[in-house]
C-alpha cells in the first residue's frame, strides 16, 4: 500500500508538461518510504524530494508555484502560509489539509492539549479568510480542507 509520498504522486497526474513537484519530508525512514513509492509510480524523474525541515528549507526556496500543498506540522500552517505566498503565481492555488482538526477549529475547544495546534490553525482561516489577495472555500471533507486562490 503507498502511504508516505502518496499525495505527492496523486499531484503529478495534474502537472503540464514538464512541470515538476518539489516537497518536503523530514523524517529518514518516511524519506526513504516515500522515494520507494516514487520510483513504483514512475514518478521520481517529476518530485524532487527536500530531506529536512520545511521550516528551515522554505525560507532558501526561491521558486514560483501553482499549486501548494500544506499538510504537516499543525502548529506551523501560519508560517507554511507565509512561505507560500511568498512563491505562489497569481491565479495559484493553496490547499491546506485537515484544516478544521477533528472540528475542534471551529468549535470553542480550549483544553490545554492540542491548544497551540488549533491557535495556528485558526490563525490560518483569519489569514486566508481576511486577506484580500485570497479567495477561500473551506471543505468539510476529511480532517478539513482550506482552498486558497491568489486573485491579486
Ligand atoms: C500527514 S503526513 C503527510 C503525508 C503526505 N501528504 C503524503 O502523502 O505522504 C505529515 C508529514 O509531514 C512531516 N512533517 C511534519 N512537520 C514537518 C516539518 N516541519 N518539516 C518537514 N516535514 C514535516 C511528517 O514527518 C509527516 O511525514
Amino acid at each position: 500500500m503507498l502511504q508516505f509520498g502518496y499525495s505527492a504522486i496523486c499531484f503529478t497526474e495534474f502537472l503540464a508538461e514538464n512541470g515538476k513537484i518539489d516537497t518536503i519530508e523530514r523524517e529518514k525512514d518516511r524519506i526513504k518510504e516515500a522515494k520507494e513509492n516514487f520510483k513504483k509510480a514512475e514518478v521520481e524523474d517529476k518530485i524532487r524530494l527536500y530531506e529536512g525541515d520545511a521550516v528551515e528549507i522554505l525560507p532558501t526556496l526561491n521558486e514560483k508555484y501553482d499549486a501548494v500543498f500544506i499538510d504537516a506540522a499543525k502548529g506551523k500552517y501560519p508560517f507554511f502560509l507565509k512561505e507560500a505566498l511568498r512563491m505562489l503565481n497569481k491565479d495559484g492555488i493553496i490547499f491546506a489539509d485537515n484544516i478544521l482538526y477533528k472540528g475542534y477549529v471551529l468549535s470553542d475547544y480550549n483544553k490545554h492539549k492540542q491548544r497551540t495546534a488549533v491557535r495556528n490553525l485558526r490563525e490560518y482561516l483569519k489569514e486566508v479568510t481576511e486577506n484580500e489577495s485570497l479567495e477561500t472555500t473551506i471543505l468539510e471533507v476529511g480532517d478539513g480542507l482550506a482552498i486558497s486562490k491568489k486573485i491579486k
